[in-house]
């Protein structure tokens, strides 16, 4: 990937052209089967559950009908991408949508569970001033209790100091590497305490 490209992640228009040309469903970092044990021990099937920046990964279509939770909004900022979903998964309880991850127009403590995977990475990449934003909204956007699901190629200390321990108890698991990923990834589990 070049350097001018990753520059741009953070700017909707380009992630419309990009999903324009290329609408093929891809799930950066780690597909479901991967997540899951590490992800499961705080997920429920009664959650209701907002995964912000989806663009077209299939891991809300994989936690409804694998993981049997029917309650999911998978939101992106891109309205080519959202359009591309709705029109290929139709189910009941699991909506695609416009929504902007720096200022959702999602009522305060209304979701269980807010899942990233790469939507703050490509902020950090574009435009790092809005990853704070992202985890402010995360938190606002949750119940007290819920957990902040991020997925990362973040190392801690580039990450946890964004967390206020006032608000937040954050643990972290290092994921395995993958053909795919020689990098280190890690999983945070941020589970907002007030
Ligand atoms: C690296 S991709 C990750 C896609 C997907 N989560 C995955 O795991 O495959 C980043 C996504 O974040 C979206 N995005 C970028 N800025 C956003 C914002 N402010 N709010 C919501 N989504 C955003 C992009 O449109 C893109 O789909």
């Amino acid at each position: 990937m070049f350097q001018h490209e990753k520059q741009q992640y953070h700017d909707a228009v380009y992630w419309e052209q990009r999903y324009e040309k290329q609408p093929e469903q891809f799930d950066w970092y780690y597909a479901y089967e991967d997540l899951i044990p590490q992800l499961s021990f705080v997920l429920h099937k009664n959650h209701k559950v907002l995964c912000i920046g989806n663009g077209n990964s299939i891991f809300p279509v994989q936690l409804y009908d694998s993981f049997g939770i029917t309650n999911i909004i998978a939101s992106d900022i891109s309205k080519v991408v959202t359009q591309q979903m709705n029109s290929k998964y139709n189910k009941q309880g699991l909506v695609f949508e416009v929504d902007d991850a720096t200022s959702s127009h999602h009522a305060s403590s209304s979701f269980d569970v807010v899942f990233d995977k790469g939507c703050t990475d490509a902020l950090q990449t574009g435009a790092p001033e809005l990853v704070q934003k992202v985890i402010d909204e995360s938190h606002r956007l949750l119940k007290t209790g819920g957990y902040f699901l991020l997925i990362s190629f973040g190392v801690p200390y580039k990450r946890l100091h964004l967390f206020d321990k006032e608000k937040w108890d954050v643990g972290i698991r290092k994921l395995k590497e993958t053909e795919y990923n020689e990098e280190d990834y890690f999983c945070y589990f941020c589970k907002k305490i007030q």
